[in-house]
């Protein structure tokens, strides 16, 4: 959705891109906040408005890898790059090339610490040719000190007119109600104007007529910091899911599966769950490839996974695993007693365990959101 204050922080990006003087410029604030919505829109319009004849997008998350945002970038202009072929090779080839090209636009997404541009294969604009490359990172520190960015701009809340409107939209005429709207009002201001917390909340409450589903969903939003608030506004849509047409069960099931393991794209999701047996009266790998597509995009909608940049990719916001991890210790004693053993085993057969652990997990925990602020790696 468009709004006022994003249309002028978009503004000042776009300005900052065409000014000469500055080849590195950074988007900052919290999660959730909307940056990768931002900049998606940054690189659309730059191409639309020929400030670049190319935008190349990729993420590079809090592991980096170096590999992926290469091919990432060498497929946008059309450069063949050997898999098999080191690192410091392909970067080599990408510097030639990009040197070649003037009016490129690399948008590097979610950076948390630095990230050598030459050791990708990046050549920052000068005279002759090169890129610019906008940077996205929820600190300013990363932003200024580690990426030396010269001009960092920063994305902010939406302002109450704004959040309103974004709940509206996505809630649609229910709340029109007034009883409904009092309390959707009180929601509203609970999420702070951050997007992450406003849409699955909106999500989870639409066309839900019953007063005290509205009052409950705000008394748990209630005196939460914000991103206490985020967290409880997706713990709120993953409980909702029980109402959607295809197996709620499934979908939970699905999610958790999603956070325990860092899956990110569909094809993962489909190897894993076919392993675990996870997908309902399914017969054949198409339909489970289906399924797989199909779970995913009901997540997406629920805003309980990001979009990627690429269609079968998606992600978890972290609030889901960061917040209050303190909190989590007793429940997850028993499950990072069974980690630290597994790590003893070799590579092939822990998996085989860990898929157990991870099913049985599935089972007991399929209707509790909580668990997932286990950190579990596998
Ligand atoms: N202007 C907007 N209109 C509608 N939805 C938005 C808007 N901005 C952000 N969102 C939604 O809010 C959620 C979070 O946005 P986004 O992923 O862009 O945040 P982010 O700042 O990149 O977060 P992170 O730091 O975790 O990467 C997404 O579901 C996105 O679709
Ligand atoms: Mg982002």
């Amino acid at each position: 959705m468009h709004f006022e204050s994003r249309t002028s922080t978009l503004k000042e990006i776009l300005d900052a891109l065409s000014n000469r003087n500055f080849n590195m410029i950074g988007v900052y604030g919290m999660g959730g906040i909307g940056k990768t919505t931002l900049v998606k829109e940054v690189g659309r319009q730059a191409k639309e408005y020929n400030l670049f004849e190319k935008v190349i997008s990729a993420h590079v998350s809090r592991t980096p890898q170096i590999k992926e945002i290469q091919r990432e970038i060498a497929e946008k202009i059309g450069l063949e790059l050997a898999e098999q072929s080191h690192e410091t090779v392909r970067a080599g080839r990408l510097l030639e090339r990009l040197k070649k090209d003037t009016k490129i636009l690399i948008i590097l997404d979610d950076i948390w610490g630095s990230l050598a541009l030459e050791a990708i294969g990046i050549p920052l604009a000068d005279d002759i040719g090169g890129c610019k490359v906008l940077l996205t990172a929820r600190s300013h520190d990363v932003l200024s000190s580690k990426m030396d960015c010269q001009k960092n701009i920063f994305v902010d809340v939406l302002n109450a007119k704004e959040a309103w409107s974004l709940f509206e939209k996505m809630t649609g005429d229910c709340i029109e109600n007034g009883e409904l709207k009092s309390v959707a009002t009180e929601i509203v201001k609970e999420c702070a104007g951050l997007p992450i917390a406003i849409l699955p909340v909106a999500k989870a409450l639409k066309n839900k007529s019953s007063l005290y589903v509205w009052k409950d969903a705000l008394r748990q939003l209630k005196n939460k910091s914000l991103l206490g608030a985020a967290y409880s506004s997706l713990e709120l849509s993953y409980y909702h899911l029980e109402d959607e047409d295809l197996g709620g069960e499934e979908l939970r099931k699905t999610f958790l599966l999603i956070g325990y393991s860092y899956i990110r794209n569909v094809k993962d999701l489909l190897y894993h769950g076919m392993g675990l047996g996870l997908f309902q009266n399914i017969n054949t790998v198409d339909e489970a490839r289906d399924r797989a597509h199909t779970l995913v995009d009901k997540l997406k909608n629920s805003c309980l996974l990001l979009g990627g940049w690429r269609s079968e990719w998606f992600s978890m916001h972290d609030v889901v695993r960061d917040e209050e991890r303190e909190k989590e210790n007793e429940k997850s004693a028993k499950v990072n007693e069974k980690e630290k053993d597994a790590k003893d085993w070799e590579s092939k057969l822990m998996k085989t365990i860990q898929a157990n652990l991870l099913c049985g997990i599935l089972n007991k925990a399929s209707s509790s959101f909580y668990v997932l602020r286990v950190r579990w790696h596998w």
